[in-house]
């Protein structure tokens, strides 16, 4: 099922489907992958093909682009029945010579000569335009593309949901359902043994899925990079609920949350070429401060990589349905250079250059942390209960 043409020339073709004459569209997955990316590939190949196109789907991101070119001809026929896995058939790459993201803003130029390579395999290839499918660094690349005059639109994708320019991406649904069942399931646990139970998630910095999952999963504390918290206003909520008789308390931290000093934890530091900052191991300094400060167990869970594995959502389905038909269609209306985007009920598309460098934090105000307050849900900046709908029953 797949076409390999080395620098030299030499082409490999494997499986029944060939390029035809019909125009073509070329699509790729790059950066870290989530669930729905073949969600869009199958929308893509399917609305395309229907619309009198051939599609050309590109191996491992953007390295598929050149030397060699690697490439499977995609067709309704071998996209079948790939809307519920997770991960890309495509496969995918976050480094490699054409990362152009460094640190949360900085973009890294990539080198002339490897854009005029895959400008050439445009041509050669004859693709009336190029979907890329990836995250902020992703699309950075995609827009040193489009300022060489290659024809390419963009699908934002990423489970921390983090890209101002839409409300939301495909797969942070579902890195949601994967943090609220694991809270599902620490619960339980977390009652019988009477314990404080930390659930480290991702979001990068931000704590989108730290907020919505920590809602959906009954979390008491949820901590995000986008408000400050000590461990006294934690441990004042933890006695606030044994006073209660619920002797066990869910802590949600997101990976991005800084610590009452101001830092970050991190996994891996920036500063190597082409890489951000691996973020990770909060979860952890939390447990262990709170377990010499509190008379109880305290045990951490890092949900990592489940959070951006196995299939999408039904949410997530349609959304990367939707991404991958409207791709299409800016192709169609040569809009080269946007982004598609949500802003329910609508798709409607936005300029990479306006869309990459932004990133949507959780606004403190917003209506999912009024709520969770409401609730009595603990952000660890108060030292108890503080109703944000102010107004106290008349009697
Ligand atoms: O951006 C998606 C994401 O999963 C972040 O939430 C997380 O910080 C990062 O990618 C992990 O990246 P990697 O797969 O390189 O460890």
């Amino acid at each position: 099922m797949s076409v390999e043409i080395t620098e030299n020339g030499e082409v490999h073709i494997y499986g029944r489907e060939r390029l035809g004459e019909r125009p073509r569209i070329g699509i790729l997955t790059s950066g870290g992958d989530c669930p729905g990316l073949n969600a869009v590939i199958r929308a893509t190949t399917k609305t395309a093909f229907w619309l009198g196109y051939d599609v050309v789907g590109f191996r491992d991101g953007f390295e598929g682009l050149v030397d060699p070119i690697r490439y499977q001809v995609l067709s309704p026929r071998n996209t079948a029945g790939i809307l519920v896995q997770g991960g890309t058939i495509l496969g995918s790459t976050n480094k490699g010579r054409f990362a152009a993201r460094v640190g949360e803003s900085g973009r890294a130029e990539l080198d002339p000569r490897l854009i005029g390579r895959v400008a050439e395999t445009v041509q050669r290839m004859k693709l009336e335009g190029l979907i890329v499918v990836g995250g902020d660094g992703s699309l950075s690349t995609a827009l040193q593309f489009h300022e060489a005059g290659i024809p390419v639109v963009g699908v934002p994708k990423t489970i921390d949901n983090d890209l101002k320019a839409t409300a939301f991406t495909f797969g942070f649904n579902s890195a949601v359902l994967c943090c609220a069942d694991a809270l599902d399931r620490l619960h339980t646990t977390a009652a019988s043994h009477q314990r404080v139970m930390v659930l480290e998630v991702m979001g990068r910095h931000t704590g989108w899925i730290a907020l919505h999952g920590g809602i959906a999963g009954g979390a008491d504390v949820i901590l995000i990079p986008e408000i400050e918290w000590t461990y006294d206003n934690i441990i004042a909520k933890i006695a606030e609920r044994r006073a209660q008789e619920k002797y066990f308390t869910l802590v949600v931290v997101a990976e991005g949350a800084h610590l009452p000093s101001g830092g970050l934890v991190v996994e891996e530091q920036a500063g190597v070429q082409n890489k951000q900052v691996r973020l990770g191991g909060i979860g952890q300094v939390i447990a262990e401060r709170l377990e010499g400060m509190i008379e109880q167990d305290v045990r951490f869970v890092v949900l990592g990589h489940l959070q951006r594995g196995g299939g999408p959502t039904t949410f997530d389905r349609v959304l990367a349905s939707e991404y991958g038909a409207h791709a299409v269609r800016l192709i169609t209306e040569r809009k080269f250079g946007q982004m598609v985007c949500s802003d329910p009920p609508d798709i409607r598309d936005v300029s990479i250059a306006e869309a990459v460098d932004q990133i949507r934090t959780v606004d403190p105000s917003g209506s999912a942390v009024q709520t969770a307050r409401a609730m009595g849900i603990c952000f660890g900046d108060t030292p108890g209960y503080e109703n944000p709908f102010k107004q106290p029953p008349s009697h």
